[in-house]
């Protein structure tokens, strides 16, 4: 099944089923953003808004993007934001954004779904001003190195969805040939993972600031 397919089916109950890596990454980026505020955030790979609704509190004008339509619906419903714009984009295409127009990127539990990252940085760092921010939450490559990928249900039916693995190795080699340096890089367990590898792993990417 492709990506976008399995999106479109999962989306009516992506929010309400159970799903602990879900409900940290919710954890993770309120803790990793809460207290700060930009002009203008990107989204990539919103999904159903889950993170959406804290975004809009945080920036001016806020920008999500995702391939599926159906999350896209999801998210549409539950943030009636003017500041909000929502719209269709593959993430492995050139991004629909301006050079230099966004103070921070967002990507929770997408990158798994993209073969190559080098597309992801170059394009981050062409859309992200001078000292801009680029948050990633993703699924521990721990977890990726013991089988695990996003799935759903369809009945009885577990459906596995097409994803690949990214070694820590990876998102820090792809961010510094972007030109990204590393600001600050965590790993998260929810409180059901007693005495077991990391669940997520985040980091924050900066572009360089401005020289005086
Ligand atoms: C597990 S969901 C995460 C959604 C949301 N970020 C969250 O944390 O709940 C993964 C999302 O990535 C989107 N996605 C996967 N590949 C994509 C691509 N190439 N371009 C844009 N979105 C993509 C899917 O449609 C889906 O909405």
């Amino acid at each position: 099944m492709n990506i976008n397919n399995a999106y479109n089916e999962w989306s009516t109950t992506y929010d309400s089923d159970r799903n602990l890596t879900r409900d940290l990454d919710q954890v993770v980026t309120t803790e990793s953003l809460a207290n700060r505020r930009y002009n203008t955030i990107l989204e990539v790979g919103c999904g159903t808004g889950k993170n959406t609704l804290l975004l809009t509190r945080l920036g001016e004008r806020v920008c999500a993007l995702d391939l599926s339509v159906g999350m896209l619906e999801q998210a549409r419903r539950k943030t009636r934001s003017e500041r909000l714009v929502l719209a269709v984009a593959d993430l492995t295409k050139p991004w629909p954004c301006k050079t230099e127009s966004v103070d921070l990127i967002v990507c929770n539990l997408v990158l798994e779904h993209v073969r190559d990252l080098s597309l992801i940085f170059s394009e981050a760092q062409r859309t992200l001003v001078a000292g801009g921010q680029f948050f990633i939450s993703e699924l521990h490559p721990y977890r990726q190195y013991q089988g695990t990928k996003a799935n759903f249900q369809r009945g009885p039916e577990t459906i596995e969805i097409p994803a690949f693995v990214h070694h820590l190795s990876d998102f820090t080699k792809g961010a510094k040939e972007s030109g990204f340096s590393v600001h600050s890089f965590r790993e998260w367990w929810h409180e059901a993972d007693q005495n077991k590898p990391p669940r997520l792993v985040s980091f924050m990417f900066e572009k360089a600031g401005l020289t005086k």
